[in-house]
Protein backbone atom coordinates (compact mmCIF):
# COMPACT_ATOMS: atom_id res chain seq x y z
CA UNK A 1 0.00 0.00 0.00
CA UNK A 2 1.25 3.80 -1.02
CA UNK A 3 1.75 5.37 2.21
CA UNK A 4 -0.34 8.96 2.63
CA UNK A 5 3.18 10.44 2.28
CA UNK A 6 3.98 8.98 -0.66
CA UNK A 7 0.99 9.34 -2.53
CA UNK A 8 1.18 13.08 -1.95
CA UNK A 9 4.98 13.20 -2.95
CA UNK A 10 3.82 11.72 -6.62
CA UNK A 11 0.38 14.12 -6.21
CA UNK A 12 2.56 17.68 -5.85
CA UNK A 13 5.34 15.90 -8.34
CA UNK A 14 2.57 16.38 -10.91
CA UNK A 15 1.35 19.92 -9.50
CA UNK A 16 3.14 21.60 -7.02
CA UNK A 17 0.80 24.23 -6.63
CA UNK A 18 -2.16 21.84 -5.91
CA UNK A 19 -2.62 22.85 -1.99
CA UNK A 20 -2.85 26.44 -2.19
CA UNK A 21 -5.58 26.02 -5.27
CA UNK A 22 -8.27 26.33 -3.62
CA UNK A 23 -7.97 28.76 -1.02
CA UNK A 24 -9.69 32.01 -1.69
CA UNK A 25 -7.17 33.84 -0.29
CA UNK A 26 -4.37 33.12 -2.33
CA UNK A 27 -6.30 34.62 -5.83
CA UNK A 28 -3.18 34.74 -8.05
CA UNK A 29 -2.88 30.82 -8.28
CA UNK A 30 -4.46 29.66 -11.29
CA UNK A 31 -7.39 27.63 -10.56
CA UNK A 32 -6.17 24.34 -12.50
CA UNK A 33 -3.29 23.33 -13.03
CA UNK A 34 -2.52 23.25 -17.15
CA UNK A 35 -0.14 20.45 -17.08
CA UNK A 36 -1.90 17.82 -16.51
CA UNK A 37 -4.41 16.86 -19.71
CA UNK A 38 -5.19 13.35 -20.84
CA UNK A 39 -2.81 11.69 -18.91
CA UNK A 40 -3.20 7.92 -17.52
CA UNK A 41 -2.54 6.44 -14.56
CA UNK A 42 -2.03 2.78 -13.74
CA UNK A 43 -3.30 2.00 -10.20
CA UNK A 44 -2.80 -0.95 -8.54
CA UNK A 45 -4.40 -1.91 -5.29
CA UNK A 46 -3.73 -5.17 -3.19
CA UNK A 47 -6.52 -7.57 -1.55
CA UNK A 48 -6.02 -9.73 0.80
CA UNK A 49 -9.02 -11.73 -0.73
CA UNK A 50 -7.73 -12.55 -4.87
CA UNK A 51 -4.39 -13.41 -5.53
CA UNK A 52 -4.23 -10.61 -8.15
CA UNK A 53 -4.36 -6.60 -6.69
CA UNK A 54 -7.16 -4.64 -8.32
CA UNK A 55 -5.98 -2.88 -11.44
CA UNK A 56 -7.45 0.40 -12.65
CA UNK A 57 -6.74 2.37 -15.64
CA UNK A 58 -7.50 5.94 -14.87
CA UNK A 59 -7.61 8.39 -17.37
CA UNK A 60 -6.60 11.97 -15.44
CA UNK A 61 -7.38 15.73 -16.78
CA UNK A 62 -7.88 18.84 -14.78
CA UNK A 63 -9.53 20.78 -17.52
CA UNK A 64 -13.10 19.75 -16.53
CA UNK A 65 -12.65 21.16 -12.98
CA UNK A 66 -10.59 19.54 -9.95
CA UNK A 67 -12.28 16.19 -10.01
CA UNK A 68 -10.66 15.38 -12.96
CA UNK A 69 -7.29 14.64 -11.14
CA UNK A 70 -6.44 11.71 -8.39
CA UNK A 71 -7.17 12.92 -5.12
CA UNK A 72 -5.11 11.42 -2.04
CA UNK A 73 -8.57 10.26 -0.02
CA UNK A 74 -9.61 8.35 -3.22
CA UNK A 75 -7.00 6.85 -3.22
CA UNK A 76 -6.51 5.56 0.11
CA UNK A 77 -10.47 5.39 0.04
CA UNK A 78 -9.89 2.46 -2.92
CA UNK A 79 -7.40 0.75 -0.76
CA UNK A 80 -9.42 0.18 2.10
CA UNK A 81 -12.00 -1.36 0.40
CA UNK A 82 -10.20 -3.24 -1.60
CA UNK A 83 -8.50 -4.71 1.42
CA UNK A 84 -11.97 -5.28 2.65
CA UNK A 85 -12.54 -7.55 -0.35
CA UNK A 86 -15.74 -8.25 -2.14
CA UNK A 87 -18.50 -6.06 -3.07
CA UNK A 88 -20.43 -8.61 -4.96
CA UNK A 89 -23.88 -7.80 -5.68
CA UNK A 90 -24.09 -4.70 -3.41
CA UNK A 91 -25.74 -1.37 -4.64
CA UNK A 92 -22.65 1.35 -4.15
CA UNK A 93 -23.49 5.34 -4.82
CA UNK A 94 -20.21 7.54 -4.76
CA UNK A 95 -20.42 11.26 -4.60
CA UNK A 96 -18.14 13.73 -5.77
CA UNK A 97 -16.40 10.61 -8.05
CA UNK A 98 -14.22 13.11 -9.95
CA UNK A 99 -12.37 10.90 -12.27
CA UNK A 100 -14.76 7.31 -10.80
CA UNK A 101 -11.69 5.79 -9.06
CA UNK A 102 -13.02 4.59 -5.85
CA UNK A 103 -15.91 3.79 -7.44
CA UNK A 104 -14.26 1.56 -10.27
CA UNK A 105 -12.60 0.31 -7.86
CA UNK A 106 -15.68 -1.17 -6.03
CA UNK A 107 -16.96 -2.09 -9.35
CA UNK A 108 -14.35 -4.12 -9.69
CA UNK A 109 -14.64 -6.27 -6.43
CA UNK A 110 -18.38 -7.06 -8.01
CA UNK A 111 -21.01 -4.20 -6.99
CA UNK A 112 -23.54 -2.39 -9.23
CA UNK A 113 -22.21 1.20 -8.73
CA UNK A 114 -23.16 4.13 -9.64
CA UNK A 115 -21.05 7.38 -9.99
CA UNK A 116 -21.88 10.59 -9.79
CA UNK A 117 -20.44 13.99 -9.76
CA UNK A 118 -21.44 17.69 -11.57
CA UNK A 119 -21.87 17.75 -15.38
CA UNK A 120 -18.10 19.04 -16.53
CA UNK A 121 -16.95 15.77 -14.97
CA UNK A 122 -19.43 12.82 -16.52
CA UNK A 123 -16.93 13.29 -19.65
CA UNK A 124 -13.70 11.72 -18.10
CA UNK A 125 -16.31 9.66 -15.65
CA UNK A 126 -18.07 7.57 -18.28
CA UNK A 127 -14.02 7.06 -20.61
CA UNK A 128 -12.48 5.89 -17.24
CA UNK A 129 -15.67 3.32 -17.50
CA UNK A 130 -15.02 2.32 -20.66
CA UNK A 131 -11.59 1.95 -20.28
CA UNK A 132 -11.74 -0.08 -17.43
CA UNK A 133 -14.62 -2.36 -19.24
CA UNK A 134 -17.07 -1.86 -16.24
CA UNK A 135 -19.92 -0.80 -18.12
CA UNK A 136 -22.13 -3.96 -17.04
CA UNK A 137 -21.66 -2.36 -13.28
CA UNK A 138 -20.84 0.86 -13.18
CA UNK A 139 -23.35 4.00 -14.31
CA UNK A 140 -22.57 7.37 -14.61
CA UNK A 141 -25.14 9.95 -13.40
CA UNK A 142 -24.93 13.56 -12.75
CA UNK A 143 -26.00 14.34 -8.48
CA UNK A 144 -25.21 18.01 -7.39
CA UNK A 145 -25.25 17.82 -3.61
CA UNK A 146 -28.27 19.68 -2.21
CA UNK A 147 -30.75 18.63 -4.98
CA UNK A 148 -33.58 16.17 -4.63
CA UNK A 149 -32.31 12.43 -5.35
CA UNK A 150 -33.95 10.73 -8.40
CA UNK A 151 -36.86 9.22 -7.15
CA UNK A 152 -35.97 6.00 -9.81
CA UNK A 153 -32.98 4.85 -7.73
CA UNK A 154 -32.78 1.83 -5.69
CA UNK A 155 -31.62 1.08 -2.58
CA UNK A 156 -27.54 1.92 -1.53
CA UNK A 157 -25.75 -0.83 0.62
CA UNK A 158 -22.73 1.45 0.64
CA UNK A 159 -21.99 5.32 -0.19
CA UNK A 160 -18.72 6.08 -0.53
CA UNK A 161 -17.26 9.80 -0.48
CA UNK A 162 -13.62 10.35 -1.13
CA UNK A 163 -12.18 14.30 -0.63
CA UNK A 164 -15.36 15.99 -0.71
CA UNK A 165 -14.75 18.38 2.25
CA UNK A 166 -12.65 21.18 0.57
CA UNK A 167 -15.08 24.13 -0.47
CA UNK A 168 -17.44 25.84 1.91
CA UNK A 169 -20.40 26.84 0.74
CA UNK A 170 -20.73 23.28 -0.20
CA UNK A 171 -21.02 21.83 3.35
CA UNK A 172 -24.61 22.37 4.04
CA UNK A 173 -25.06 20.81 0.98
CA UNK A 174 -23.46 17.37 1.06
CA UNK A 175 -24.71 17.11 4.52
CA UNK A 176 -27.85 17.24 3.35
CA UNK A 177 -27.64 14.87 0.51
CA UNK A 178 -25.87 12.69 3.02
CA UNK A 179 -28.91 13.21 4.90
CA UNK A 180 -31.10 12.50 2.42
CA UNK A 181 -29.22 9.12 1.46
CA UNK A 182 -28.98 7.33 4.40
CA UNK A 183 -32.68 8.11 4.90
CA UNK A 184 -33.40 5.63 2.26
CA UNK A 185 -31.98 2.81 4.05
CA UNK A 186 -29.30 3.39 6.08
CA UNK A 187 -26.39 2.46 4.42
CA UNK A 188 -23.19 2.14 5.37
CA UNK A 189 -21.21 5.78 4.55
CA UNK A 190 -17.45 5.21 3.88
CA UNK A 191 -16.31 8.93 3.90
CA UNK A 192 -12.21 9.29 3.52
CA UNK A 193 -10.86 13.34 3.45
CA UNK A 194 -7.92 15.02 3.77
CA UNK A 195 -7.34 17.09 6.70
CA UNK A 196 -6.87 20.62 4.98
CA UNK A 197 -7.48 23.80 7.21
CA UNK A 198 -9.55 24.90 10.20
CA UNK A 199 -13.19 25.08 8.05
CA UNK A 200 -13.11 21.55 8.00
CA UNK A 201 -14.22 21.58 11.70
CA UNK A 202 -17.58 23.30 10.29
CA UNK A 203 -18.26 20.51 8.09
CA UNK A 204 -17.89 18.05 10.85
CA UNK A 205 -19.73 19.91 13.23
CA UNK A 206 -22.32 20.41 10.67
CA UNK A 207 -22.39 16.46 10.11
CA UNK A 208 -22.28 15.39 13.94
CA UNK A 209 -26.27 17.17 13.98
CA UNK A 210 -27.17 13.90 12.20
CA UNK A 211 -24.71 11.28 12.20
CA UNK A 212 -22.51 9.36 14.74
CA UNK A 213 -19.37 8.05 13.38
CA UNK A 214 -16.36 5.59 13.68
CA UNK A 215 -12.70 5.83 12.04
CA UNK A 216 -11.85 3.02 10.19
CA UNK A 217 -8.65 1.41 11.12
CA UNK A 218 -6.46 0.24 8.13
CA UNK A 219 -8.82 -1.93 6.52
C1 LIG B 1 -11.35 16.99 -4.57
S1 LIG B 1 -12.38 16.25 -5.76
C2 LIG B 1 -12.33 14.54 -5.30
C3 LIG B 1 -12.60 13.65 -6.48
C4 LIG B 1 -12.54 12.16 -6.19
N1 LIG B 1 -13.51 11.74 -5.21
C5 LIG B 1 -11.15 11.74 -5.76
O1 LIG B 1 -10.96 11.41 -4.57
O2 LIG B 1 -10.23 11.71 -6.60
C6 LIG B 1 -14.02 16.72 -5.18
C7 LIG B 1 -15.14 16.34 -6.14
O3 LIG B 1 -16.40 16.82 -5.60
C8 LIG B 1 -17.18 17.32 -6.66
N2 LIG B 1 -18.14 18.31 -6.15
C9 LIG B 1 -17.87 19.51 -5.59
N3 LIG B 1 -19.00 20.17 -5.29
C10 LIG B 1 -20.02 19.36 -5.68
C11 LIG B 1 -21.45 19.48 -5.65
N4 LIG B 1 -22.04 20.58 -5.16
N5 LIG B 1 -22.18 18.46 -6.11
C12 LIG B 1 -21.58 17.34 -6.60
N6 LIG B 1 -20.24 17.17 -6.67
C13 LIG B 1 -19.47 18.17 -6.23
C14 LIG B 1 -16.16 17.96 -7.58
O4 LIG B 1 -16.67 18.13 -8.90
C15 LIG B 1 -15.00 16.98 -7.50
O5 LIG B 1 -15.07 15.99 -8.48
Amino acid sequence: MHSELELDEQLDALDPLRHLRNDDELDLVPAQPPSIRNQTLQLSFPSAHVPDPVQISLLVDASPGCGGIAWPAGEVLSTYICRRGSLKGKNVLELGSGTGLVGLAAGTLGANVWITDQAPLLAIMARNVEMNNLSHRVSVMELNWGEPLASDLPRFDVILAADCVYFEPAFPLLVQTLDELAARGDPEILFCYKKRRKADKRFFNMLRKKFIWTEAGSG
